[in-house]
Order: structure tokens, then C-alpha cells, then sequence
């Protein structure tokens, strides 16, 4: 069952976007040359403007943010609809930054590996809930971290907002064993990291067959 984080919130002025910080880690995970892109989750867009393919598509369940996310730019084929019902055909990258929480962990990371193409790539930030005592003590890290880096944007006029106000969020994420336990079954020999700022990432590797 998923439970909803607990976390110390900074004041105000010194909060900021952890999926941004991800971003770029993200971007050098692809291959030099992509085909076809999958953002899942689009938001705003910022993830799928930044991804270099030869097609980006995009997709995100608020028509809120499809709207806006496509007012930015018309390179991507923006989608207003859910990735677990949305005919959505299949990808040599499929990405989802700080979205698959949103959706229940087995058909969400069933769903986007059944959207990977054989031999396509499968990457994932998310967020997990702390549960463990590494978790604990990563976040003798990443307490500190995440005030000092608040701290510096704040001054160099960087910092501001965690999120768009009318982007969906959810406060509630699974735990990193949940994590591993699924994606063993349903995205073998996946690469799941631990990172500071509450996210891990999962890199997949689809085989030729699947
Ligand atoms: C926390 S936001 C992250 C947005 C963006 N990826 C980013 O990092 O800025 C999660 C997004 O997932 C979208 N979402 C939630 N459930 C979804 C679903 N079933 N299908 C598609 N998008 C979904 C929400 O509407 C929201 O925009």
C-alpha cells in the first residue's frame, strides 16, 4: 500500500525543483541517436522539448498542462490522455520523469515497458518513499544537501517554486524495496539507483523480445 511521504519542508524561499536537477543525468542516458521518443507524464514539457529525436511524442493526463505544454512548442506530438488506457504504439525511448508514482507501480511500469520497443530503452526518475535504513541515511545527506542547494539558488535567483501550482502532484510514492521487487519481475535486469533529493532512477534495457 502506498503511504504518503513525510518530509521537512524549507521555507518557502528556499525550495526547488528536484526533477529538474535529474534533467540533464536524464538526457545523457540516451543514445546519440534516437528514432522515437516517450515522454510519459509530459507536465510542461521541458523533458520532451530537451529530448533529441528524430519524433518526441508526449503525453500527460491533465489537459491543463497539454495545453500549455503545447502553446510552447509544436516539434513535439503532445498527447492529453492516460498512459495506461492512451493507444500509444511503441518507442525506442520511453522516459518518465516524476511521474510513474502518479499511477499503481506494477501496471505503470508494465505499461511503460510494454511501450518500449524491443531493444529500446526504459528511463525512469521517480520518487520513493523512506523506509529503510539506508533510505534514513541517505537522507543524512540529502537534508543538508537539499538546504544548501536551496540556499544557493535563492541567492543566485535560480531557486523558487518545487513545482508549477497547477501541475498534479501526488505526495504518496512507493518504497525503494517495492521498487526493486516489481521491476525484477516485470523489467528484469533493470538498473535501479538510490540518488539524493528522494528519487532513484531505472534504467532498462529491453531485450529483443518482449
Ligand atoms: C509531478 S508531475 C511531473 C511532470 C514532468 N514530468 C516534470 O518532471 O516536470 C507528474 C505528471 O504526471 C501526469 N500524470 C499522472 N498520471 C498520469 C497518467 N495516468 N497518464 C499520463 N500522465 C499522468 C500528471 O498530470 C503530471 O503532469
Amino acid at each position: 500500500m502506498r503511504q504518503k511521504q513525510r518530509r521537512l519542508q524549507l521555507p518557502e524561499q528556499l525550495r526547488w525543483n528536484h526533477n529538474e536537477w535529474y534533467r540533464r543525468w536524464l538526457l545523457r542516458q540516451l543514445p546519440s541517436r534516437v528514432g522515437s521518443a516517450l515522454d510519459v507524464g509530459c507536465g510542461l514539457g521541458d523533458l520532451a522539448r530537451s529530448i533529441d529525436a528524430d519524433e518526441v511524442t508526449a503525453i500527460d493526463a491533465s489537459a491543463r498542462m497539454i495545453e500549455r505544454a503545447s502553446a510552447t512548442s509544436d516539434e513535439v506530438r503532445w498527447i492529453h490522455g492516460d498512459v495506461l488506457t492512451h493507444d500509444l504504439g511503441r518507442y525506442d525511448v520511453v522516459t518518465a520523469e516524476a511521474s510513474l508514482h502518479h499511477v499503481p507501480l506494477r501496471e505503470g511500469l508494465a505499461r511503460l515497458a510494454e511501450l518500449t520497443k524491443p531493444g529500446g530503452l526504459l528511463i525512469v526518475i521517480g520518487l520513493y518513499m523512506t523506509a529503510t535504513p539506508a533510505d534514513r541515511a541517505m537522507e543524512l545527506v540529502t537534508l543538508p544537501a537539499n538546504a544548501i542547494v536551496g540556499l544557493v539558488k535563492a541567492l543566485n535567483g535560480t531557486g523558487g517554486k518545487p513545482h508549477d501550482a497547477e501541475m498534479p502532484v501526488v505526495m504518496t510514492a512507493p518504497t525503494l524495496p517495492e521498487i526493486r521487487a516489481v521491476a525484477a519481475e516485470i523489467t528484469p535486469g533493470a538498473r535501479i539507483r538510490r540518488h539524493v533529493f528522494w528519487r532513484y532512477s531505472l534504467v532498462w534495457h529491453a531485450p529483443e523480445v518482449h
